[in-house]
């Protein structure tokens, strides 16, 4: 029986939802059938989580209509949500650190003893936990604390929590993007139980190739509108690129450039305290985007920390054009036009509870300020400059920066950095996190600046992104660079060889 003859368990019928300056979602249509896996893909800020939290009952749509089992249903709050089968699990966890799993998962539902006591029943939410906690393979005491526990245990926390109050559909918003790969295949595998004991499962990720491994039907949303769906058979790489941002994807760039070879800044002999044996030397040229590769560990971050003079380097040189900087803090480094675009945005590189505006003129705030003043109209003029330049879509630059997609918050990091004329950036996986066509953005970004003549060293664990951006690949491991790559010799082979080639000691090295 072809799933569109039975009746969806929910049904979105024309859902529109406005913010304040943004329409994010515009008729929206959608639906889950039982038993199925539905994966909602699109761009950050395409509306995925606007619309999935109007099915958890945490906004309330503008227009539209919500059916349970064919019949009109209002949700207008999470107990309506809950009480019609569907669960959430949020893009951002926030579980109450303070308590165990047990009481996570019997949260405002508590069973009760002692009479006229009303004492909550401990052994019975510890009994009942342990067996969802079996269910989803959680094997821990429904006593632990939930700050004890990984994303990947609170994630399946929540499951538990979903399947003890009989869910029917279970929605889990880009629920690997914090998760290891192994985690990422036990969550898979979970959804899949999930399905064949009848639990339905939207699942958003721009993760394409989990989508495709456990996907039974694809719906692509865009600016806030259907884009397309595909059935099983359907589901490939190239189809849900052109769902998301309606085009194919050229990750190739056209041509690979070698640089300019006599200008250049230059590491010798760098050391850095956490790899006191090894020396590090290489160079980034002019008009090259150098990739850093390497696996997780391999001490990039820890050399891009060195370079930044976030930590100091216990010996070495650094040059910029054959003249040697002087790095021993980050102002260091800034007053020589070195900047750190980190990885973890919403941690180092923006401050989400400040304003777009105030987040990209921060860095530089002496330039807006007269007799320490802060000028609003210069920082105003300087942040409505880089939003055109870097197409930032918000509102305004008044929107706090938390409201903005995690694709546009990048850019606002980016612009942060680009108000300040920089000679050399250290993009630190710079796509992590963020879907295809924001990720095309950023690359083009990084390539314009490169064309502008600013150094570009970019720390990437992703292999697509390493041999489709990179005009040079620099490869390191355990704190040691094993070698470095000119585009002739790009393959995924080179790359992973001397990722994990055995490590030299920094005589061999030096000679
Ligand atoms: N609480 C909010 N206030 C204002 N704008 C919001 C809010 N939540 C989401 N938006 C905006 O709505 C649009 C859709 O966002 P969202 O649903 O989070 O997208 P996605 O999950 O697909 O990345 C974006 O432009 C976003 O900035
Ligand atoms: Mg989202």
């Amino acid at each position: 029986m072809s799933e569109t003859e039975k009746t969806p368990i929910v049904e979105v019928v024309g859902v529109s939802k406005r913010f304040p300056g943004v329409f994010a979602l515009n008729q929206v249509n959608f639906a889950v059938y039982p038993g199925e896996v539905v994966a909602l893909i699109g761009e950050n800020g395409a509306g995925k989580s606007t619309l999935m939290k109007i099915l958890g009952g945490l906004h309330r749509q503008d227009e539209g209509e919500i059916r349970i089992d064919g019949k009109p249903a209002e949700i207008r709050n999470v107990s309506d949500s809950l009480y019609l089968g569907i669960s959430l699990i949020h893009q951002e966890l926030n579980n109450l650190d303070n308590l165990d799993v047990g009481g996570n998962i019997f949260l405002g539902r508590e069973p009760l003893t002692g009479g006229f006591l009303r004492l909550i029943d401990r052994r019975k939410i510890a009994e009942d936990s342990r067996a969802y906690l079996k269910k989803v393979g959680l094997e821990l005491s429904p006593t632990t604390p939930l700050s004890s526990l990984s994303i990947a245990q609170q994630q399946l926390v929540e499951i538990a929590k979903a399947l003890s109050v009989n869910a029917r559909v279970i929605i889990m918003d880009e629920p690997t993007s914090c998760l290891t790969l192994t985690e990422t295949n036990r969550l898979l595998k979970l959804i899949q139980e999930l399905k064949s004991s009848g639990v339905s499962v939207v699942y958003i990720s721009h993760r394409l190739m989990e989508v495709q491994a456990c996907a039974d039907r694809v719906v692509g949303l865009r600016d806030g509108r259907n884009s397309g769906s595909l059935e099983k058979a359907e589901i490939s790489h190239d189809s849900m690129v052109r769902l998301m941002v309606g085009r194919n994807l050229d990750l190739k760039k056209s041509v690979t450039r070698n640089g300019d070879r006599g200008t250049r800044i230059e590491l010798r002999d760098i050391v850095s305290p956490f790899f006191p044996s090894h020396k590090i030397s290489f160079d980034v040229r002019k008009g090259e985007i150098l990739g850093l590769a390497g696996l997780v560990g391999a001490g990039r971050s820890e050399l891009a920390m060195t370079m930044f003079g976030i930590v100091k380097p216990l010996s070495g040189e650094i040059s910029i054009n054959n003249q040697p900087i002087n790095i021993r803090s980050p102002r260091d480094a800034i007053r020589n036009g070195i900047y750190l675009v980190p990885e973890d945005r919403r941690k180092t590189g923006l401050i989400t509870s400040m304003t777009v505006r105030e987040n990209v003129t921060l860095p530089d705030l002496w330039n807006y300020a007269t007799y320490g003043l802060v000028s609003y109209k210069r920082e105003l003029l300087s942040a409505e400059n880089q939003r055109q330049k870097l197409s930032i879509k918000t509102a305004s630059t008044n929107t706090l920066a938390k409201n903005l997609s995690g694709g546009n918050q990048q850019k606002v990091v980016l612009a942060k950095w680009l108000s300040l004329q920089p000679k050399l950036i250290i993009f630190d996986e710079p796509t992590r996190g963020v879907d295809v066509g924001s990720k095309a953005e950023i690359y083009r970004l990084m390539r314009g600046l490169s064309d502008a003549g600013v150094f570009i060293l970019m720390i990437s664990s992703d292999m697509e992104e390493v041999l489709g951006v990179s005009d040079r690949i620099a490869v390191m491991r355990e704190g040691m660079l094993t070698g470095i790559i000119e585009a002739d010799d790009f393959s995924e082979e080179t790359v992973m060889k001397l990722a994990v080639a055995p490590v030299k000691t920094a005589v061999q090295l030096a000679s």
